[in-house]
């Protein structure tokens, strides 16, 4: 079946947290040329800001609120991009775990991705975009000329990100890592509003016996074969 492309050339990667589409979407942004859009950080920003302005996580409205008035900028570096929330750097405090179980949270509530959707494609400008998501392929960009799903199994993505940690010098306990990876899965696959699912078109790719170049250079062989 063909469909009609975006004017603009956009690879979608989908799939749970800890499949490594982070530093897959950037790599793959470096390689194109491509801007990046990390929509996870929409929604931790989102989180944040509530949790800072002390506001009731259970309220969807006023959390909507809050998503709809976010002041962002991100800041694009070579390897990196600086992340700030009304004016202040944010970069490393959305990262927090308890900022991903807040983000996770506030993903459910269909207002708040409504608020979020032209934020997110916004971000398509030439000379095309790599979208690092859970809807990019399904919800955002459905006429995406590429799309992955990128997965890997829990323990793997468990222990990936007690490394991280670790590096990062925080102190890491891999069974409630392993837990805290599970309920996420549920929840985001469970919601009823863009549930994590793998879009009839996208290429699933399991990254748990790959490296991040091999699962790269799967990506970038996939969309040279899609045009
Ligand atoms: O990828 P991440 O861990 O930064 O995402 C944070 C949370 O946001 C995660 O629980 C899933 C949710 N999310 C989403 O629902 N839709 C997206 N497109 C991106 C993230």
């Amino acid at each position: 079946m063909s469909r009609q492309k975006d004017a603009v050339p956009i690879i979608t990667i989908d799939g749970p947290s800890g499949a490594g589409k982070g530093t897959v979407c950037r790599l793959v942004a470096q390689r194109t040329g491509y801007h990046l859009l990390d929509s996870g950080s929409l929604y931790r920003l989102t989180a944040l800001s509530a949790m800072q302005s002390g506001i009731d996580m259970d309220d969807e409205e006023r959390v909507a609120a809050v998503a709809q008035g976010l002041d962002i900028n991100f800041v694009a570096a070579d390897s990196s991009t600086s992340i700030y929330l009304s004016g202040k750097d944010v970069t490393h405090a959305i990262r927090r775990e308890e900022v991903g179980m807040g983000a996770s949270k506030v993903a459910a509530y269909q207002k708040v991705r409504a608020v979020l959707l032209d934020r997110q494609r916004a971000f398509a400008r030439p000379p095309g975009l790599v979208a690092d998501g859970r809807d990019m392929g399904t919800v955002v960009f459905p006429r995406a000329a590429v799309k992955i799903f990128l997965t890997a199994s829990a323990d793997e993505r468990a222990r990936r990100r007690v490394l991280q940690l670790r590096e990062a010098g925080e102190a890491a306990d891999v069974s409630a890592i392993l837990a805290d990876i599970r309920a996420r899965d549920e929840r985001d696959s469970q919601r009823s509003t863009a549930p994590l699912v793998r879009a009839p078109d996208a290429l699933m790719l399991d990254s748990t016996n790959l490296s991040i170049e091999q699962v790269v250079d799967v990506i970038l062989a996939h969309a040279a074969s899609m045009h």
